[in-house]
């Protein structure tokens, strides 16, 4: 196959099927555990998975460390075998519990880029970039046409013949980028290649590589601890925790509609107060919640169509600290404001956060710049009435 920029884009499987847009992963009810050295226990690193990665999406794993995000790819990638479960590269079954397949990782139609990009240091650039080509029995003047289209792709034609050594971390991203798309495949897997770099160079890093994948048209499955690269690099994020999907849905969604206080609290900062309701009408919920009595936009809390609960339910509530607003005297209107004292203020630049104090609750705010509350002041909060969400709480 030519490499040229959106060469990935259509893969064999494509001209097969005729179907563009058919996943390029697909994973089904896939299960993993491990046994615990030690006490003999079990952990369940993959627990009934599915998941699909569509052509050019780039789908983000997120989760804490230990959550299962490494063992997720390196099952798709035929590093791990897995229990139960099914999973479908390019339309190709690769894993089948129920049918007894299970291709080796060569024999897949994947690449990984790894935390360290894993390059050999004895080779050049050249040479790392061929390795797959070779591996998969390419050879002569193929090799030496789809390695340099490659490396032209990246921006390092001229550096063919440099040692890894020599280049800068981001140049060694694009040769690990560069490798990882020689085969054609149009299927990478990420395992967290920006944690080994310090912020700034991985602010960079990260626009890059998202620059390479809407240039090379690769689809991607990305895996990451890190939430504000989830959300930069996410067509949309798989909230993993202990091995289970919390959440799926884009960046905005995962935000703006947390499913539950995990999702809520991983990504982003959020106040979450448990909550009962008083009365409901009118699309209007009354609730009695630990900040004091508050009404709420029932359709903006709970999703267009939701039912109104009824009185006496237990709810918990969301709100995240840029809705909330803190003023040195009562706003007009006068629903959701509640008297506080100011505890704490924190410059922060592009915005200051207030830690405010009502009764036994500490309320998280931020405040675009403007006037400035001073630290141990009366002040009054206030929210508006659509900027709750009800989340599951466990
Ligand atoms: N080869 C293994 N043997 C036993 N336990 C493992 C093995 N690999 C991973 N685990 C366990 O599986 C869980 C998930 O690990 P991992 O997939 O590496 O998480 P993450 O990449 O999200 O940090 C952890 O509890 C880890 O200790
Ligand atoms: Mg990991």
């Amino acid at each position: 196959m030519p490499m040229t920029p959106g060469s990935f884009v259509r893969s064999p499987a494509d001209a097969r099927t005729g179907a563009p847009d058919a996943p390029r992963i697909s994973i089904r009810n896939l299960t993993k555990t491990f046994r615990r050295a030690g006490d003999g226990g079990t952990v369940v690193p993959v627990d009934n998975v599915s998941l699909d990665v569509a052509g050019h999406e780039m789908v983000v794993l997120l989760g804490p460390s230990g959550c299962g995000k490494t063992t997720l790819l390196r099952c798709v990638a035929g590093l791990e075998v897995p229990e139960a479960g099914e999973i479908l590269i390019n339309d190709e079954i690769v894993f089948s519990s129920a049918r007894g397949i299970l291709v080796p990782p060569e024999k897949r139609q994947v690449s990984m880029v790894f935390q360290s990009y894993a390059l050999w240091p004895h080779m050049t650039l050249f040479e790392n970039v061929a390795y797959p080509l070779r591996a998969r029995g390419v050879g002569g003047a193929e090799v030496q046409s789809r390695v340099m289209a490659a490396l032209e792709t990246v921006g390092l034609g001229a550096l063919a013949q440099q040692y890894p050594g020599r280049i800068s971390g981001g140049q060694q991203q694009r040769v690990a980028l560069a490798r990882a798309v020689v085969s054609g495949t149009g299927v990478v897997l990420f395992d967290e290649p920006l944690s080994n770099v310090d912020a700034k160079v991985r602010e960079q890093l990260r626009l890059e590589i998202l620059r390479m994948q809407r240039m090379l048209g690769f689809s991607a499955l990305y895996v990451t601890h890190d939430q504000a690269e989830a959300m930069a690099l996410a067509d949309r994020i798989a909230v993993l925790d202990d091995g289970r999907i919390e959440q799926i849905a884009p960046p905005e969604t995962v935000y703006d509609r947390p499913v539950s206080r995990y999702v809520g609290s991983f990504i982003g900062s959020a106040n979450i107060w448990p909550g009962r309701v008083q009365a409901a009408a009118d699309g209007c919920v009354a609730v009695e919640s630990a900040v004091g009595a508050l009404a709420l936009d029932w359709a903006a809390a709970a999703g267009e169509g939701t039912a109104l609960p009824a009185a006496g339910a237990a709810l918990t509530i969301l709100t995240r600290p840029e809705q909330i607003t803190l003023a040195p005297a009562r706003p007009a209107g006068g629903e959701n404001a509640w008297p506080c004292t100011v505890e704490t203020r924190l410059f922060l630049g592009s915005h200051t956060e207030y830690i405010a104090r009502l009764g036994e609750e500490r309320v998280r705010v931020w405040m675009a710049r403007g006037a400035r509350i001073e630290e141990g002041s009366n002040a009054w909060l206030s929210i508006a009435a659509d900027a709750f969400r009800i989340i599951r709480d466990k």
